[in-house]
């Protein structure tokens, strides 16, 4: 069929329930019918509401407080909207076999699949009797899961992609559970899909991370990142680390890295022969964009093992690697 032949203006569609609710174990059809209809139906209808009057809203006239109240509210709709259909596309495994991929992808973030699954229903656990979610999710950033809590719609991690999601809000467990919330976490625990889980984990790895800093002048240069400059200080592992930050910033610099010493990077001629060919060097500038590179390709080319910080002096201060006073 043809895709855009019954559109239906740009609206936010509705998904069909991904779970088949008679398939579920402790969590009847009566309580997904009641929860996908009145629940995730109304956020999504309110959604549509709110971003008509948004687009029909005239910027010139609407005061600040109307235009702010219909897009928090906005986005409020979006993430229930997204967080509900989420949540269905959760449900409708044996909540215990766990495919290879999403197994080791849990093992590598929180020890085991136990431990995660304890951290999860803890998390669960704290926000009983409040409303929430309980959500894990993948930052393409660091290429890694994680265990959140949100205590409403909006507590998303920015850039992150969630691939299983609990719904803590009362409207989810009342009319079966009543108050036990803990019989409703263990009676979701039992039916996650995680064959579907681990479908939006592989879909959600092809994510690029955000674009790191390109600095194209320097790409025949090699770095070094600040916390592995400070793994190498703490292990013991000898390095020759050099300050160049420019002489008229230095001037009024207050401090320096603990463990580098502070050379003039226009008299690198000078000091070069101090420096052994036997250990590696670092240097680094005040952010990491010039002058630290700069160092670290003369001493290239000069024959040492030589690489720059990224981030400089300022990466260093603010994974709060130890400085000393600079005198
Ligand atoms: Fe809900």
């Amino acid at each position: 069929m043809d895709e855009g032949r019954f559109s239906v203006s740009a609206q936010f569609r509705v998904a069909p329930l991904f779970c088949r609710p008679w398939t579920l174990n402790g969590i009847s059809p009566r309580l997904i019918e009641s929860h996908y209809e009145h629940n995730y139906g109304a956020a999504l209808t309110r959604l549509n509401a709110v971003t008509r009057e948004l687009e029909g809203i005239d910027f010139g006239i609407a005061t600040p407080q109307a235009i702010g109240r219909l897009k928090r509210e906005q986005i409020d709709l979006l993430n229930s909207t997204l967080l509900h259909e989420l949540y269905f596309a959760s449900l409708g495994g044996d909540g215990r076999t766990l495919p290879e991929v999403i197994a080791n992808a849990i093992t590598r973030d929180f020890r085991s699949v136990s431990h995660w699954r304890q951290e999860f229903i803890a998390l669960a656990e704290a926000l009983a009797g409040d409303a929430g979610w309980i959500l894990l999710t993948y930052v393409p950033r660091d290429c890694r899961l994680i265990n959140q809590s949100a205590s409403d719609h909006t507590q998303s991690i920015a850039g992150g992609i969630p691939i299983l999601a609990l719904d803590m809000y009362e409207h989810a467990y009342h009319i079966e559970y009543g108050p036990n919330t803990t019989a409703y976490i263990a009676a979701f625990m039992r039916n996650i899909d995680w064959a579907s889980v681990e479908a939006r984990y592989n879909d959600a790895v092809k994510v690029a991370p955000p674009r790191p800093l390109q600095q194209s002048e320097f790409k025949d240069v090699p770095s070094i990142t600040a916390e592995e400059v400070q793994g190498m200080l703490a292990s013991g592992q000898p390095v020759q680390i050099i300050d160049t930050r420019p002489r008229h910033y230095s001037t009024r610099a207050q401090d320096i890295v603990d463990g580098a010493v502070w050379r003039d990077p226009e008299r690198l001629d000078e000091w070069i022969g101090t420096l052994s060919k036997e250990a590696p060097v670092v240097t680094f500038c005040v952010y990491g964009f010039h002058i630290g590179c700069q160092s670290a390709a003369a001493l290239k080319a000069a024959g040492f093992d030589a690489r720059y910080m990224a981030g400089g002096h300022y990466a260093w201060k603010a994974i709060k690697g130890p400085v000393k006073l600079f005198e």
